[in-house]
This record gives structure tokens, C-alpha cells and sequence, in this order.
């Protein structure tokens, strides 16, 4: 095997990587990454590991790749070469280098699987084997489980007793976040991987750590005492916010993060561990690891506990469906993992003590984005220019993702002082494209970039390979995390989030406002007119009815039982203002469960409601047989047709069992009922027409998947609901919009998240078909009781 040597000699000079090469040999390093055909494999520990390979080549190490996978080699080693072809060099390599590299890291990489016991007796054997062969001293073995945590200890075990190396060598195992699920799971694992590994020979990692400006913030907190000492504390700032933006879905990722959600996945690691490099002391001596521990324990022992009144959750919209769709579950399985959630976090410190430090993520959001800003307060007023930099907003900004500048990068706001950052690897930026950030344009910061931006997961790969572990997680703040975290996590289990339409769409539905240690969202979902609320605020103890406005239209709120008798009556005063009028009164009404309560009060209390002069109109059916229970005439006729004193010919039933089929176009079914609309009601428009809306925004039977468009001129078609029985025959948003006075019925807790959603987003009919009902000439009322309005 001394082929390889020979030919990287040849090669090129300087990509020395096995015994032989010109410089001083230091040992032979085997990489095993198990889950090495995974995601985050793929995405980028290999690139990193190629980085590292590419950095360490010619300092005197060797090195073999191995990935591990659980399919036999005839499956997995397709796939684990299809991951290596895609590795890239950094920008300084020059192509003919890059190739070479390229050529070289692919031969010192395998395919191996990795399932039994026997799979890593046969790793090791390899290994042995390979040092035997090419006479190469060994270094050590580095070990990257990137699978579910689950499996860990497993496999902490199996190395443990099958690939240790050797006196002298190292073993260091590194261990993907998040290490359990909750204080005692972490506990229990962290015992039972006790059990096989030491803990100098654990990483934990937390890429975060590895991201170039979390990993400058305690030395530009140390380069920049003098400035900030003074003013990093609770006299001077006003908050912190600590921010993990994504656009993306959670799909491919569903299995995992149903179970875990947005609080575990990030803010109980990721943006905990900013908030501690915001907050603890600045270490004297920043390589050492005990110090930082306990300063960092120290910060955990000053957090204020929290509970759910300090968080608010959401979750988008497509989320269920992502889950039912790659879980293999039903429509019934409802998740209520968050995908979003914003905490305020309090440290009882004599430092800190009322600052507010907001963590918030999510996922499906605005833009892609992630940072640490520290608003500090001022008070500066200016006679001559209240828009000078001294009244703009005091802050330092830590931008660690993307965002407006497209890189990372550290930015004080000029009115606070001219900062100094020593790493060689940064630099002071000037004339960048003068946007705002943060209410100040980029000219009004001093910004200072990293010369070259590097992936977080490259400089963890280093660091491991270093045997360093500033950086790396220790059992102590890990557990420390989960004990803060833990009661949160227990007390939202029942929870049910925000639900968000993801995206621009979101608007400022998320957007959340502190009191003293609580939040809340701030947008509920009403808007109401402050005359019919005199004297208290409006919340459901202090009113029977409430009055108010939703969506731009009148709003009538109450407990349920008040609602129905307020629309009962509303509905009695349309009836006899319309009889009054012209002799006859029109209304159409529509199925579910909403009007059930309405049909039974309308049948026992409503007896001067003038029956003989009313037309009952159906606004959808479902295309079953009209004697069959699913039918919405069946229901309507046993809770009150049969009731009352109705003329037979004024009921309108559907005309959807026709030729004895239901609902085939050939029947011509829409048309018929159309026909007699137009014959028997008054310029087709109905004096009153009672509507519900589905958790997915449909009315009537108009779906998302109702091709609105094609319905012009039309009053009644056939149309197609997600939900069985699939077919259904439903007035369009043309008929109901010619309608004299549209009511919108919406009862139960259920709603109430699409309630809130649907008072924050704009019309947009395709999508949520509710949105189209805008009465051209009439009036549009929503009734809607207080379980769904305030939830
Ligand atoms: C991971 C989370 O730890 O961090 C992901 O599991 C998240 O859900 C990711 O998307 C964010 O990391 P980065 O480096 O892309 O900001």
C-alpha cells in the first residue's frame, strides 16, 4: 500500500498525507463518522472533515475517512461516494490543488457499515490492519455519531469495547445535540454513556459555538472592557434578543422534530448558550474550560424559573399535514409540536436584574436570519435634529446568519463607541450598501467581518481534531440547561401554538409583547371599537354581547348560548323586515355542527317568526341521499323543519339525488337549482344567508382546492372537499355576495387559532375561500362566540 504515499509525493508536493511524506510524521488519525450517508453528514460534516484534511495535509498527519452507515455496503457506498463528489475547496485553493485533494481525500475514504457489534470488531480490524500495513503510528480515532441521540449509548458502548486504540492514543467520540429530551432523559444518558466513554473523550457539540462570531463575543467582550464595562448592565440596557430566523419547512426532518420541536431543537442549546456568553463573567483566561463552566454556571443559577406565562408558541400552518403525510399518520393525528416560540428570559443578578432578554425561533418565518442585539437605553434629546445619531438607537449587533449584510459580522452603532477587535482573522468593514439595520442605516455602525467566513461545523471538526474543547458542551451546563428548560417544556406539553400561514403571509401575527416577567402575543384577534366597551376592558367576564369589529365587518361575540339567541333574533328581524318589505323572506342556510343550536332555538323560541312567509334555501350539501344523517337538509329537517310551520313548497332542498345518482354533471343539478333561485328570488339575492368556516378557511363547500375563477356568473356548482363525503354541490361567493345580509357563524375553542389567523391575513379567496365573502350591496356580520374568539 505504499502506492499511496508514493503517489501523493509525486503528486504534489505539498499534499503529504501518509508515512513516507517529506515532513515529520505525527500519527495516523481514522475518522469514522457514524450516520455518515445522514443529513447532516451530507450537508456538512464531510465538507468540514475534507476542510480539515485539506488544512492538516501537510503537517505531518495521515488519515483514513470512514463513513459508517447501517445498509450493506452494495447500498450505502453508492450513496457515501455520490456525498464525497460534491466536496468543494475554499476560495484561496487553486483549481489544480482542489483536484488533487479532491483525488486523494476519496481514496483515503470508505464505506463501512456500522450495525452489529461484529460491524465494529470488523472497523477495527480494519483499522489495525491498515497500520500494520502501511507501518503508520497511530495518532488516534475520532468518532462522529451524527444519528438520533437514541441510539447513542448503543453505540458508545460498541466503540467503547471493539475500537479503542491503544495505549497512548486517543479516542474522541463527538455527540450531536440534543442530548435527551428533557432533564431526565439527559441525565440518564449521560449516565449510561458514562458507562463506555470518559468524559475527556466526549465532545457534545453545539455548532453554534463553532460559528465565527458566537465564538468572538467573550474576547470582544474582553478587547472592549473599558467601553462596555460601564454600560453592561441593567442601567444601560434596555434588552437583549437572541434570534434564530429560518425560512425553511421541517420537511425530511419530521420524524425528528415532531418529537422534539423548536424550544428543544434551539433555544434550549443554541441560543441558551449565546445568552450565556452575553451574560457571564468575562473569563481571565479564555482557553480555560473549568472557568468558563462555572461562569457559566454561575448564570444559571441567577435565571428567574420560567413557566408558560413566559412564552408564547406557534406553529405553521402546512406543519400537520408535513407530519401526517412523512409519519404515515391520519388526518386525525394533530401535532402540537411548535415550530416557533418566543421566551423572556430574566437573570436575577444585581447585574442584569429586570433586563429583559428575548430568545425567539422559527421555522417557515420571514427571512432567514440569526442574531444577538443588545439594545442599550437612550435618553439622548435633540433641539436641533431629533433624527441624529444621538437619538438613534444604542446597540451592538451580533450577526451571526446571513441576514441583510450576507455575511457575519459584528456592528456597533457609531453613538456608542468605536470598538476594538484584535482577532487577526477580523477586520473593520466601510462602505457596505447603506440599508438599515435595526433602525439605523449601515453608515451609522462601526461593522467588523471575519476575513474569511467559515462553516461553524468546520471550525468544531478543528476543534476535535485538536483535542480542544473551549467550545464543546460540558455535562454540567448541558444538564443545567435542561433543569432551566424543563418545566417550560413540561408545563406547554398540552399547549395548543399560534397557528401561523408561514412566509410574508405571517404579517405581525407572532409578534409578542412583555409584561414584567410574562408575554403574550400581541395581536388577538379582534379589533374592537372602544364605544361599546366603556368603563372595563373587553375581555368575555365583563360582557354579555360585545360588539365589535373583525375583519374590516361588524362582529357580534357573547358565550355561546347568548350568541344563538342574538342571532336567533337578528335573523327574526331580517325575517320581518323582509316580509314587512315585500312579503317574503329568503334565507339560506348551511350545514356542519355550527347551526345545529341555531335550528333548535329557531324550532322552541321563535314562534312569531313569520314560517309561512319564509323560503328555507340550502348553501351547500353533501352529495349523499337526502334521508341519510351526513346530509345538511337531514339535519336541518330534524332540528327544525319538522318543527315548525313551514309550507312544504318554500323548502328548498339541493337537488343532489337526481336519476338516482348523486351529483353527476350530466344531471344538470347546479343548473336546476339555479333556475329556481333566479325564478323565485328577487334578483337572486337572499335576504339572509348563514355561513360557518372550516379550520382550513373554507365556507360553504368552496375549498382551497375550488377553482374559484371558473365559478363567473355562476350561482351553484359541484365541487370537491378534501374531507369525505368528497363530492358536494355549494352556492359560489357570486350568490352569496348578492346576498342583502351575510352571517358568518364561528363557535368553540377549536376555531380560535384560525379565528386569530384569519383576522390578520389579507383577502386572498384561493387560499382561504372565507376571505371572498364580501357582500357587494349587503351587509357581512361575524358571530362568533368567546371559546373561538379568545380561545
Ligand atoms: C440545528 C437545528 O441544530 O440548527 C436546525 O437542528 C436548525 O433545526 C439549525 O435549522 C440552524 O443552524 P444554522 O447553522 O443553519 O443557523
Amino acid at each position: 500500500m505504499m502506492w499511496r504515499a508514493l503517489f501523493t509525493f509525486l503528486l504534489l508536493d505539498s499534499v503529504c498525507t501518509q508515512k513516507g511524506s517529506s515532513k515529520e510524521s505525527k500519527g495516523h488519525v481514522s475518522v469514522v463518522i457514524v450516520g455518515g450517508t445522514g443529513d447532516l453528514a451530507r450537508k456538512y460534516l464531510w465538507q468540514s472533515f475534507f476542510q480539515l484534511y485539506a488544512d492538516q495535509v501537510s503537517s505531518g498527519y495521515s488519515f483514513s475517512f470512514y463513513g459508517g452507515g447501517l445498509s450493506e455496503a452494495a447500498k450505502g457506498k453508492p450513496k457515501f461516494f455520490q456525498i464525497l463528489k460534491s466536496l468543494a475547496c475554499s476560495s484561496e485553493v487553486s483549481e489544480e490543488r482542489c483536484a488533487l485533494l479532491k483525488e486523494q481525500f476519496l481514496k483515503l475514504a470508505q464505506y463501512q457499515q456500522l450495525n452489529t457489534t461484529e460491524d465494529y470488531e470488523n472497523l477495527a480490524g480494519d483499522i489495525r490492519q491498515r497500520l500494520e500495513n502501511e507501518e503508520l503510528a497511530e495518532a488516534g480515532r475520532l468518532f462522529y455519531l451524527a444519528v438520533p441521540a437514541s441510539t447513542y449509548a448503543d453505540i458508545a458502548e460498541k466503540i467503547s469495547r471493539s475500537c479503542r486504540p491503544g495505549q497512548g492514543q486517543w479516542l474522541r467520540v463527538a455527540l450531536e445535540k440534543p442530548f435527551g429530551h428533557d432533564l431526565d432523559s439527559a441525565e440518564q444518558l449521560a449516565t449510561l454513556l458514562k458507562k463506555s466513554l470518559h468524559e475527556d473523550e466526549m465532545f457534545r457539540i453545539d455548532h453554534y459555538l463553532g460559528k465565527q462570531v458566537v465564538s468572538q463575543i467573550l474576547p470582544f467582550r474582553k478587547d472592549n472592557k473599558n467601553f462596555l464595562d460601564p454600560i453592561w448592565n441593567k442601567h444601560h440596557i434596555e434588552r437583549m434578543e437572541i434570534v434564530l430566523k429560518e425560512t425553511l419547512d421541517v420537511k425530511g426532518r419530521a420524524q425528528f422534530y415532531d418529537q422534539y420541536g423548536v424550544i428543544r431543537d434551539v433555544l434550549q442549546n443554541h441560543l441558551t448558550e449565546i445568552l450565556l456568553l452575553l451574560t457571564m463573567g468575562v473569563p481571565a483566561n479564555m482557553s480555560n474550560s473549568d472557568e468558563i463552566v462555572n461562569k457559566k454556571l454561575q448564570v444559571f443559577s441567577s435565571l428567574k424559573d420560567i413557566d408558560r406565562t413566559s412564552a408564547v408558541i406557534g406553529q405553521y400552518q402546512a406543519y400537520n399535514s408535513e407530519v401526517q403525510e412523512e409519519l404515515n399518520r391520519t388526518k386525525e393525528h394533530i401535532s402540537n409540536t411548535p415550530t416557533f416560540a418566543g421566551v423572556v428570559v430574566l437573570v436575577r443578578n444585581t447585574q442584569f436584574d429586570g433586563v429583559p432578554i428575548f430568545l425567539t425561533s422559527g421555522k417557515m418565518l420571514d427571512e432567514q436570519v440569526a442574531y444577538a442585539r443588545i439594545l442599550f437605553k437612550n435618553e439622548v434629546f435633540s433641539v436641533r435634529n431629533s433624527s441624529s445619531l444621538r437619538c438613534s438607537p444604542k446597540q451592538i449587533v451580533f450577526l451571526l446568519r446571513h441576514g441583510i449584510l450576507q455575511r457575519s459580522a459584528i456592528l456597533v452603532s457609531k453613538n456608542l463607541f468605536k470598538p476594538t477587535v484584535s482577532d487577526d482573522g477580523w477586520k473593520e468593514v466601510t462602505g457596505e450598501r447603506d440599508t438599515a439595520l435595526f433602525g439605523l442605516p449601515l453608515s451609522g455602525y462601526y461593522i467588523y467581518m471575519p476575513t474569511f467566513q467559515r462553516e461553524a461545523y468546520e471550525s468544531v471538526v478543528s476543534q476535535i481534531f485538536h483535542g480542544r474543547k473551549d467550545s464543546i458542551i460540558r455535562v454540567e451546563t448541558m444538564l443545567a440547561s435542561w433543569a432551566f428548560w424543563t418545566p417550560l417544556l413540561h408545563s406547554l406539553a398540552q399547549q395548543a401554538p399560534r397557528i401561523y400561514p408561514g412566509g410574508t403571509d405571517t404579517e405581525n401575527l407572532l409578534d409578542f409583547q412583555r409584561q414584567g416577567r410574562k408575554i403574550a402575543f400581541t395581536n388577538e384577534a379582534v379589533i374592537l371599537s372602544s364605544r361599546d366597551f366603556v368603563g372595563g376592558s373587553a375581555t368575555a367576564e365583563n360582557f354579555q354581547v360585545m360588539r365589535g369589529k373583525y375583519r374590516d365587518s361588524d362582529m357580534v361575540s357573547a358565550w355561546p348560548e347568548e350568541l344563538i339567541d342574538r342571532l336567533a333574533a337578528d335573523l327574526q328581524a331580517a325575517a320581518e323586515e323582509a316580509v314587512e318589505g315585500g312579503g317574503v323572506f329568503h334565507l339560506a342556510l348551511s350545514g356542519g355542527s355550527s347551526p345545529v343550536a341555531l335550528f333548535q332555538r329557531l324550532a322552541v323560541h321563535h314562534y312569531s317568526f313569520p314560517w309561512q312567509q319564509t323560503h328555507i334555501w340550502m348553501v351547500d350539501e353533501r352529495c349523499v341521499p337526502l334521508s341519510e344523517p351526513g346530509s345538511n337538509f337531514h339535519a336541518l329537517h330534524e332540528n327544525l323543519l319538522q318543527h315548525v310551520r313551514l309550507p312544504y313548497f318554500n323548502i328548498h332542498p339541493m337537488p343532489v339525488h337526481l336519476n338516482r345518482r348523486l351529483c353527476v354533471e350530466e344531471d344538470g343539478g347546479p343548473l336546476l337549482y339555479e333556475n329556481d333561485i333566479s325564478r323565485l328570488v328577487n334578483g337572486s339575492s337572499f335576504h339572509f344567508v348563514l355561513l360557518g368556516v372550516g379550520y382550513d378557511g373554507h365556507t360553504a363547500s368552496l375549498f382551497q382546492s375550488t377553482q374559484l375563477d371558473t365559478h363567473a356568473y355562476k350561482l351553484v356548482v359541484l365541487t370537491e372537499s378534501p374531507a369525505k363525503p368528497h363530492q358536494r354541490m355549494s352556492l359560489t361567493l357570486a350568490a352569496i355576495n348578492q346576498a342583502q345580509r351575510v352571517g358568518v357563524l364561528v363557535t368553540g375553542k377549536s376555531k380560535h387559532e384560525m379565528i386569530i389567523q384569519l383576522s390578520r391575513i389579507k383577502d386572498d379567496p384561493q387560499k382561504w375561500p372565507i376571505t371572498g365573502v364580501r357582500p357587494t350591496g349587503g351587509k357581512l356580520v361575524w358571530y362568533i362566540d368567546y371559546d373561538a374568539l379568545l380561545g
